[in-house]
């Protein structure tokens, strides 16, 4: 059976270009770029290209890099490498678990947070930051684009505050990444966080952009690599992965690739919205990321769903894959105003560059039939007026 992957939010599947890459990482290149004879150069010249690669992609200098091990370990490394106990952090209510699982961790070391809260558009306000600062605010962290929803954060207005206010921004751009331009310049931010596998690239490695002169106190000790910020071997195949993933990244911001996944998104939700009654989508009065769907189903249990869709040759998921399977609601869409059962009523679904009009047309024939029948298995469902028609 065809499948149509549309969570692609979670992991992307590797291009083969960026394969291709990769491979002489493992044969040729296998050096350690420490080394400094011949083996050890080569590999440290595919680091370096690797590092111009991704430098052009955020528009920062290939110094101002530092190679991680994904989206949560950047995150962690930002916050983490800069707050100090009985500082003071700002961050959205809605971020990933790797900010809000940090943040709990810089609670226990004696750091207070304040969590900021969003509009019903899945928004954070600025004005709500500017208000939370203190005297002993060190650190702001929001995220350019929302995981679950594909909303998009003030970042600009947020950077002009940190700045105004003399303090450091952090913001998280792992879904960003590929689907709208990053310039940390435009920005203003100190720290900003990618990961490989949101972009096609592979999973296990990321970037942590460090603006010059930004204190960052390196949660790993061991060798000099990467500045003394991260030290270990570099994951050499991996950041060629990344790399790569990151030109062609920068590429499909002007060669049609994002516009077309937009376009794919747009052709979902239009169908969705006419042919499912009792449906919404999350955060569509805010400015998003072409390639995020995020839609409330009334009255259907939201990993059930997920089971029917997978049944009939659809992937996607209640949210954060991290969090999939937890009975918890979104804690991202509660946020922004829904029940708890609502939460639980709302998938995403998330497009990536391998996907097709086919892959679209299929969740729109299998999800009217799909919602409708468990809405009829379910004990508490009524069907109003609008649904019965729907069922005709
Ligand atoms: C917004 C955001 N931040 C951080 C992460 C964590 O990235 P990684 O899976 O590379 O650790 C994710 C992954 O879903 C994410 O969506």
């Amino acid at each position: 059976m065809d499948v149509s992957y549309l969570d692609n939010n979670s992991t992307t599947p590797v291009m083969p270009e960026v394969m291709e890459a990769m491979i002489p990482c493992f044969s040729e290149s296998f050096g350690n770029p420490s080394s400094i004879h011949g083996f050890g150069r080569r590999a440290l010249a595919h680091l370096k290209r690797a590092r111009e690669q991704v430098a052009a992609l955020l528009g920062c200098l290939p110094t101002e890099i530092v190679f991680t091990s994904g989206g949560t370990e950047g995150d962690n490394l930002a916050l983490k490498g800069v707050m100090n106990p009985g500082d003071h952090i700002i961050v959205s209510a809605i971020e990933h678990s790797a900010i809000l699982s940090t943040c709990k961790w810089l609670e226990h070391i004696g750091c207070e947070v304040t969590k900021v809260g969003v509009n019903s558009n899945g928004q954070v306000e600025p004005d709500s930051v500017r208000r939370a600062l203190r005297k002993n605010t060190r650190l702001i962290s929001v995220m350019m684009a929302n995981n679950e929803t594909g909303v998009l954060q003030p970042v600009e207005e947020i950077g002009r505050i940190a700045s105004e206010a003399d303090v450091w921004f952090h913001t998280d751009a792992v879904q960003a990444a590929g689907k709208i331009p990053i310039s940390v310049q435009s920005i203003g931010c100190d720290l900003l966080t990618i990961s490989a596998h949101k972009i096609h690239g592979p999973q296990g490695v990321g970037a942590l952009f460090v603006r010059r002169g930004t204190p960052l106190l390196s949660q790993l000790h061991g060798g000099h690599q990467e500045r003394g910020r991260r030290p270990g071997t570099e994951n050499v195949p991996g950041i060629v992965g990344l790399g790569q993933a990151s030109k062609i990244a920068r590429e499909g911001l002007s060669d049609g690739s994002v516009e077309r996944m937009g376009v794919l998104r747009n052709r979902l939700e239009d169908a969705i919205l006419k042919l499912v009654p009792e449906t919404r989508i999350n955060g569509k009065e805010a400015s998003r990321v072409p390639n995020t769907s995020n839609i409330l189903f009334e009255h259907v249990g939201g990993d059930a769903l997920v089971l029917a869709l997978d049944a009939l040759g659809v992937a996607a998921s209640r949210g954060a894959a991290c969090t999939a399977g937890e009975a918890d609601p979104s804690s991202v869409l509660m946020a922004m105003g829904l029940t708890g059962e609502q939460s639980r009523s709302s998938l995403r679904f998330s497009i990536g560059k391998q996907n097709t009009v086919e892959d679209i047309d299929r969740a729109i024939s299998v999800l009217p039939d799909a919602v409708r029948r468990l809405r009829e298995a379910s004990p508490f469902y009524r069907p109003t007026a609008t649904t019965a028609k729907g069922r005709e």
